[in-house]
């Protein structure tokens, strides 16, 4: 290494101190309640079920969706469909299990491109539901993706086996989203073996197949794809991505909202043929305050579209760059701001780029492939908003600096509590511990969330698992019907209830403490639902202790309440 080079490292590693010296991080959150690893020990865990040699079965977590009321779990040549309508108390037991194992002739191929025998298995990527009789699944088919419609019915394979290519990454490793709007798939991948070309694409239906320019990093560099929703006339994808236009010293990864219209249908014969012409992108600003403000740009998860006090928004966690030290944040964003961000730019072309073909500016042109060359040359090169996209109330809901790990996966509760109005928000870390959060959400006193639990799920007995990474949680699915949390971890599901009322049960001072939207105190003396509860200041001064003082020891209820009403259902029925 020159001296050059030395005196530049020697720079940036000061600028890093000094810069992180100058922020205040917030402190954390004391949490109300831990739940240890010995009381999480009784929660229900499911490693998948081996189909011959147990020793070489594995999991491989990829992605869980619900359609109708099955969870569908996908990870490695299999999918397991667990029923949500009637769960076992202490088992996640699969009433089906669809196998799809890479060819012979498929699985030689990837281990002679020198790939390692673990890796040329069938990974299911894809799994969307694509009307009400099929599901449309792909697989990663030891790194040449393939696609298949199967019958939600029966589970049969339907039709013809279809290729991958741009629907499905080619490595379980890289992250992809996929989904149905007018009977089109929407897919964000890579779509190359060595994983360089980064593509949001559009294919079935009719009209003819649309992407983003290949190679162009104005469009996409080196993304990592998170989520996608359809909303309006827009599908938007939610990401992150090396910033292009960050050009100081170092790359720095910056989180994305992009957003395509739905009937976009290409460029002219001259500009952008086959290509978006409606792309559009807004970096996603999750800042603490402060005298230097300070960034959480590294997106890690997100929400669908949910109502936040009645307004339409997304709710995120974002870490700090993966490099430095680790700091986590929760912020929401609401859609009217992520299209204010999508309006900014000044001194544009007619129409706006952007527009939707027969609405707003575009309003007179029947098709995209009308627009002006001007409109398409600007959309070109210059996919990235000048505006970034403010988080409600310029603040962070929750954040988390002080501990060795990063926060990696969410799932909000918008209708918690007897009268649903409380919002909590679970959110899962690298370390296996999940933390349970009242989000505080009006009046905009952002920084007052409270921290009601923290629970450590991981069990590393029934997960079998020897390695560390094993314990970063992937995802979350939260079934309110039943009053559970799904948390994935690679090897293993584990099942939580959403409140864990039985710990205060004998006390009511405890109870009123918890400040848990599920739980209260009962009339007859046990915490439960239904009840007696302080959320907003967990006021017990008017308690007496109650050490050893045991009125009544009595099982969570919100789940208790709710099979009574099912049985109570099914005799009416
Ligand atoms: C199962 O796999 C292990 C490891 O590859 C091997 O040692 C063992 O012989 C296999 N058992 C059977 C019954 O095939
Ligand atoms: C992010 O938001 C903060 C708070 O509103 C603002 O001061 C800052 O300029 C924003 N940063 C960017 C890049 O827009
Ligand atoms: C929720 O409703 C309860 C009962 O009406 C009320 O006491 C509480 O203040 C409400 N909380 C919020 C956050 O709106
Ligand atoms: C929360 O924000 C309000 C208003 O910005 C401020 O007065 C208060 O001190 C903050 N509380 C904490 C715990 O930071």
């Amino acid at each position: 290494m020159g001296w050059r080079e030395l005196t530049i490292d020697l720079l940036l590693l000061l600028l890093l101190v000094s810069h992180l010296g100058a922020v205040s991080f917030p402190e954390d959150n004391i949490p109300l309640d831990v739940v240890d690893r010995h009381y999480a020990r009784q929660y229900p865990v499911f490693r998948g079920r081996p189909s011959g040699n147990e020793s070489q079965h594995r999991l491989d977590f990829q992605l869980m969706t619900k359609i109708h009321d099955t969870l569908f779990i996908a990870g490695r040549d299999q999918v397991y469909l667990v029923s949500l309508r009637e769960s076992y108390r202490n088992e996640i037991i699969p009433y089906r299990k669809l196998t799809w194992r890479s060819g012979q002739a498929d699985r030689e191929t990837c281990a002679m491109k020198g790939k390692h025998r673990d890796e040329c298995h069938n990974f299911i990527k894809v799994l969307v539901p694509r009307n009400d009789d099929l599901v449309f699944i792909c697989g990663t088919n030891g790194f040449n993706p393939m696609c298949r419609y199967y019958r939600l019915d029966n589970l049969e394979f339907d039709g013809e086996e279809i290729s991958g290519l741009a629907r499905c990454p080619f490595d379980a490793k890289q992250t992809n989203v996929a989904l149905f709007a007018d009977g089109k798939l929407y897919s964000a991948t890579v779509a190359d073996f060595l994983a360089s070309d980064a593509v949001i694409y559009r294919s079935m239906g009719d009209g003819s197949a649309l992407r983003t320019i290949k190679y162009d990093s104005k469009w996409l560099k080196e993304p990592h794809f998170l989520h996608a929703v359809d909303y309006g006339d827009f599908v938007y994808f939610f990401f992150r991505e090396i910033a292009a236009e960050h050009n100081n010293l170092g790359k720095a990864v910056y989180s994305r909202v992009a957003r395509i219209c739905k009937n976009d249908m290409g460029g002219s014969q001259r500009v952008l043929e086959k290509h978006w012409t409606s792309f559009v992108k807004a970096r996603l600003n999750c800042s603490v305050p402060g005298e230097s403000f300070f960034y959480f740009d590294v997106l890690q998860a997100i929400t669908d579209i949910i109502d936040i006090n009645g307004v339409p928004s997304v709710v995120g966690v974002f870490t700090t760059q993966l490099n430095s030290i680790p700091g986590s944040a929760v912020c929401a964003f609401s859609m009217v701001d992520i299209e204010n961000a999508f309006h900014g730019q000044e001194k544009l072309p007619k129409p706006r780029p952007g527009c939707c073909a027969g609405h707003g500016s575009a309003e007179s042109y029947k098709t995209s492939i009308e627009f002006p060359d001007e409109t398409l040359q600007f959309i070109k090169s210059h996919p990235l908003m000048d505006a970034s996209v403010p988080s409600i109330g310029d603040e962070p809901w929750f954040t988390k600096t002080r501990v060795r790990y990063r926060l990696t996966a969410l799932a909000v509760d918008n209708t918690a509590g007897p009268q649903k109005n409380y919002t909590v928000v679970f959110i899962g870390s690298e370390a296996g511990i999940v933390l349970k959060v009242l989000a505080k959400t009006s009046p905009l006193s952002l920084n007052d969330s409270i921290l009601l639990e923290e629970i450590d799920v991981f069990n590393q007995a029934k997960c079998l698992s020897s390695n560390e990474d094993d314990r970063q949680i992937l995802s979350f699915h939260l079934d309110k019907d039943t009053h559970t949390l799904y948390v994935a971890f690679s090897s293993c599901v584990v099942r939580i209830p959403l409140s864990r009322c039985e710990r205060h049960s004998s006390c009511q001072k405890s109870c009123i403490a918890s400040r848990d939207p599920y739980c209260g105190w009962m009339a007859h003396g046990a915490c439960e639902t239904g009840y007696e509860q302080d959320v907003e200041y967990g006021n017990t001064a008017h308690l007496g202790d109650c050490h050893g003082e045991l009125i009544n020891t009595c099982p969570f209820s919100e789940t208790l309440v709710r099979r009574k009403q099912t049985l109570f259902y099914y005799f009416v029925i």
